[in-house]
């Protein structure tokens, strides 16, 4: 089945009728199909699946006298929420196409190749970006994570076991994976600005998410005076510009994209904010800086307000610079520039279990991500799959 063919398959899953993008959250229905599908592309190329209970996937190439250290490549299937088509999937299907190109051009691995799909990429349902990567490398326990609610308070075991995922059912292991691929598509305007289909990454921007919890006092949105209030949406509001233009100094990033109130009621001053704040940084220091810069005005602000502000991080990733010299040697295969990604993927957990790993991007015409805006030309898309082909038969014979 061509790219083509299988990006068609896979355009109307979980896609919104009226924003056009995707909800594909893991262990949903969308998701679950998502999977499926996934099941149905190894057999039909007569790949051995392997799953896990967090439904994590590797579809193995194993020629008769493929030995040693697989090579691994993939990316994830599931969505943040009124996602983009093309981030993640467009990985997992550039890569079961990458693997039919070596087979249409004679090439026979002398190494395993596996094809994955890491779960809960996105954290947009439990809260943890890439926590099927983070699980399999051990980066976080399955005691924590089974712990973890998502908005509607589900817990992680009980969404796996109405997705029909077995909890006892262990975890891949990657112990005999001797380095990992991942193709993604761009998402910013480096390759569009170059005039590029294709690029490899440098590095990952130390990013981290944090929760601010405002803590005032709820009280009659008419009849308190305004001066009388203890209004933590007032706090949250200032602190919010001041994340923004704390980042805009450094030149970083910062965004509040998730806000929780309480009691939420149009009449009412309320009680609690809690908003979640996502920081991005090109190094660790700087990202610690840009975050405690915000916190001491929020800070300052609660006093001023007679509110309360606690910070507290939910995860913290630090820079991850792809291995050098599998770069160095991928490089060698086509004109692609090296860029670096304020953008998290179960590459960057990968690598920083110690797996050389390295990252293909391909190029995105509006440089949107995270939202139904995001894009790849078909051409370019192909692009890509031709450049992996080339990396994993460099890294498999
Ligand atoms: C994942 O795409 C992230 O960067 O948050
Ligand atoms: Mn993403
Ligand atoms: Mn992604």
């Amino acid at each position: 089945m061509t790219f083509e063919a299988m990006w068609r398959d896979l355009t109307p899953v979980g896609r919104s009728a009226s924003s056009g993008g995707y909800f594909r959250q893991p262990w949903t229905c969308a998701e679950s199909e998502l999977r499926a599908w996934f099941a149905e592309a190894a057999l039909a190329r007569g790949l051995e699946l392997e799953t896990d209970a967090m439904g994590n996937q590797v579809a193995w190439w194993r020629p008769v006298g493929a030995t040693g250290s697989a090579v691994l490549t993939g990316s994830h299937l599931d969505s943040v929420l009124d996602g983009g088509a093309y981030d993640g999937p467009l990985g997992v299907v550039s890569a079961l196409a990458a693997v039919d190109e070596m087979r249409s051009r004679g090439v026979v691995p002398l190494r395993p190749i596996g094809v994955s799909v890491f779960t809960e990429e996105e954290g947009s349902r439990f809260g943890l970006a890439c926590l099927g990567s983070r699980l399999v490398t051990g980066t976080t326990t399955w005691e924590s994570a089974r712990e973890r609610q998502d908005q509607s308070g589900v817990y992680l075991s009980d969404a796996l076991a109405s997705a029909g995922l077995d909890p006892s059912a262990g975890l891949l292991s990657l112990a005999d994976v001797g380095c990992f691929v991942e193709l993604h598509v761009e998402q910013g305007r480096d390759l569009v600005e170059r005039d590029v289909a294709v690029g490899l990454a440098s590095q990952i921007w130390p990013h981290g998410r944090y929760r601010f919890d405002f803590v005032g006092a709820a009280n009659h949105a008419g009849t308190t005076r305004m001066e009388d209030r203890h209004d933590p949406m007032l706090t949250y509001a200032m602190t919010v510009l001041a994340a923004n233009k704390q980042a805009r100094l450094a030149g970083q990033r910062a965004t509040f994209g998730r806000l929780e109130v309480a009691p939420n009621a149009t009449n009412a001053v309320p009680s609690r904010v809690t908003g979640w704040l996502d920081a991005r940084c090109s190094s660790d220091e700087g990202l610690a800086a840009l975050v405690e810069a915000i916190t001491t005005q929020g800070v300052d602000r609660a006093g001023r307000d007679a509110t309360v502000l606690t910070v507290t991080p939910e995860s913290v990733s630090s820079a991850v610079h792809f291995d050098p010299a599998l770069v160095a040697s991928l490089a060698t295969l086509g004109d692609w520039p090296q860029i670096p990604t304020a953008a998290g993927h179960d590459a960057g957990i990968l690598s920083a279990a110690g797996i050389p790993t390295a990252m293909l991007f391909v190029r995105n015409p509006t440089g949107v991500s995270h939202s139904p805006a995001e894009a790849a030309e078909m051409g370019d898309c192909l692009a890509g799959v031709a450049a992996l082909a080339d990396v994993l038969t460099e890294l498999a014979t």
